[in-house]
């Protein structure tokens, strides 16, 4: 299936299935804002516990936080979002389109990259056994004209946004003759500098209302509260404090369903350690984060790590956790060393010591921050990304039909059982609601008699639900049900009172903890 027909699909399976609307839909919709539905919001608990255990149940060092949205104005003066905190625009004057000028860079750089691979391959065909990669890359003509391209445009984007030369960015879009990806027009308007930040007003009278922002990321509510926190827990550095909340960005590009969106939630952890060791833990982190996100798909091959091009203001290294989705590998975690850039700019800022004083060197300092910061809804698209599958399944008369199913890992599944009666007389219905009535205390479970037993597994494969429990006549007999497995479809005949206890470490957080 072309990639761009798999994405259709999963937004269009996100909705019909409760997972995920556009906001306020009935009045058209909010451009890069959506809702969670039914089956979406007890996904989305289920990451976000998954990260929290991992990060603060798991570690003795690391506490939690749920810091308030609005914060003092100054905070992003200090945080630099005021002035740091924006996006090169360029506008199609043709298609009136508007493009962030860096992705259309790094999207073509992406594509020049993408043919040298293809290169390389068509190599390795031709020489079998034989192919010696290196060599291929180092003396292929073909290959080093692509190469040299490469490095040029990228040496020339990477000086540009260093030195956020906006005249540069809109001659490097000309000079690679780089098209509207709508219009194919190259009609392009200058590039302009565009805060992200969404600004509101607190007061109700207005004369004496202030200007405040809704915050682009969580980490500075953790910044500014660095003391509170620290001297309440007791905390000893190393120490890391993690929280996670909505953030908000008015994005340009906003076309890619929950990949980029306006309003959506970040799980970040900002980890304090003494000045001199941040790379130390930056290498940690790394990998730690990297594990925890193999941990939960069936394709773990589809992570890469990618090293920042263009740092943020606040870091000196950054590294992005990438994740191949249908629309190509993207970020979905950052891992940053932000040194001791934001305790030290709200020391300046609020007049106030941010200060660690160290009790076995007997000396005060300012931590430096390694921080992890991960995107919940981009977590969502990349579990669902991973679990979606068309394939073929036996029917109820044991016939081959289509079904499309979520291979969601059983722990983070929304619905982890479905109770289905064969059919609705002969007593089958009260026995599976007696069923119920016992493991609704454990996990979420769902009743259904409605349709035949085929219709009903496919519905409860669409929702991508590990286990289905079915009740027929030898229940009556022997009190056994049958115990299908979403994903290899067999059927295990099992006593009733055995459900909880075969469910319980299939579905528990410990299995998953235990391997990360
Ligand atoms: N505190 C650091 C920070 O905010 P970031 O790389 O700008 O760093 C971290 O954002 C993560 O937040 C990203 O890796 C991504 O998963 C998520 N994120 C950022 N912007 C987003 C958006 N507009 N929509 C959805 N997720 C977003």
């Amino acid at each position: 299936m072309a990639q761009e027909d798999l994405f259709r699909k999963l937004i269009a399976h996100s909705k019909e299935y409760g997972f995920i609307f556009p906001s306020s839909e009935i009045y058209d919709g909010l451009g890069a804002v959506y809702d969670y539905g039914p089956y979406g919001v007890e996904l989305k608990n289920k990451i976000r516990k998954y990260w929290w255990d991992a990060m603060v149940t798991m570690h003795e060092n690391i506490v939690g936080l749920d810091a308030a949205i609005f914060m003092h104005p100054d905070v992003w003066k200090a945080s630099g979002h005021v002035t740091a905190f924006n996006d090169p625009l360029i506008d199609n004057r043709d298609s009136k389109k508007r493009y962030r000028a860096d992705s259309l860079i790094e999207e073509y750089l992406e594509k020049l990259s993408a043919k040298i691979d293809k290169e390389v391959e068509k190599g390795r065909k031709r020489f079998g056994e034989a192919f010696d990669e290196k060599m291929f890359r180092e003396t292929n003509p073909r290959v080093l004209a692509q190469r040299e391209k490469f490095d040029e445009i990228h040496l020339r984007y990477v000086q540009a946004a260093e030195k956020e030369d906006l005249k540069e960015l809109r001659q490097i879009i000309l000079d690679c003759e780089i098209a509207d990806p709508v219009s194919g027009s190259r009609n392009w308007t200058e590039v302009r500098k565009f805060n992200l930040m969404f600004e509101t007003r607190l007061g109700s009278v207005s004369e004496d209302a202030s200007s405040i922002y809704l915050r682009p990321e969580t980490a500075q509510g953790i910044f500014v509260n660095f003391l509170n926190v620290q001297k309440s827990a007791r905390m000893k550095i190393p120490f890391g404090i993690a929280q996670s909340g909505k953030a908000f960005r008015n994005e340009i590009v906003a076309r890619q369903f929950i990949f980029r969106m306006r309003e959506f939630e970040q799980m970040e952890m900002q980890f304090f350690v003494r000045p001199g060791d941040e790379m130390h833990w930056y290498n940690i982190w790394k990998e730690r984060r990297m594990k925890w996100h193999r941990n939960i798909v069936n394709h773990p091959e589809r992570f890469r790590f990618h090293e920042h091009d263009k740092l943020a203001h606040y870091a000196n290294a950054a590294f992005d956790i990438e994740y191949e989705f249908p629309i190509g590998f993207k970020e979905v975690e950052g891992i940053h060393s932000r040194t001791d850039f934001d305790l030290t700019r709200h020391q300046e800022y609020s007049g106030k010591k941010l200060q660690y004083f160290d009790t076995e060197s007997r000396e005060s300092y300012v931590p430096y921050v390694v921080e992890t910061s991960i995107g919940l809804d981009r977590t969502f698209l990349l579990i669902l990304s991973d679990a979606y599958a068309e394939e073929k399944a036996p029917s109820a008369e044991g016939e081959m039909e289509d079904r499309t199913v979520l291979k969601i890992h059983p722990v983070l599944a929304p619905v982890k059982l479905a109770v289905l009666p064969l059919v609705r007389k002969d007593g089958l219905p009260e026995i599976a609601r007696k069923i119920m009535d016992r493991v609704r205390f454990d996990f979420n479970c769902q009743y259904d008699e409605k349709d035949s037993i085929g219709r009903r597994y496919r519905r409860q494969d669409a929702i991508g639900t590990p286990f289905c429990v079915t009740v027929d006549h030898q229940t009556t007999v022997d009190q056994t049900v049958t115990l299908r497995d979403r994903d290899t479809m067999q059927q295990d005949r099992i006593p009733i009172e055995r459900i909880r206890e075969l469910l319980a470490e299939k579905i528990s957080f410990r299995t998953l903890l235990e391997r990360i």
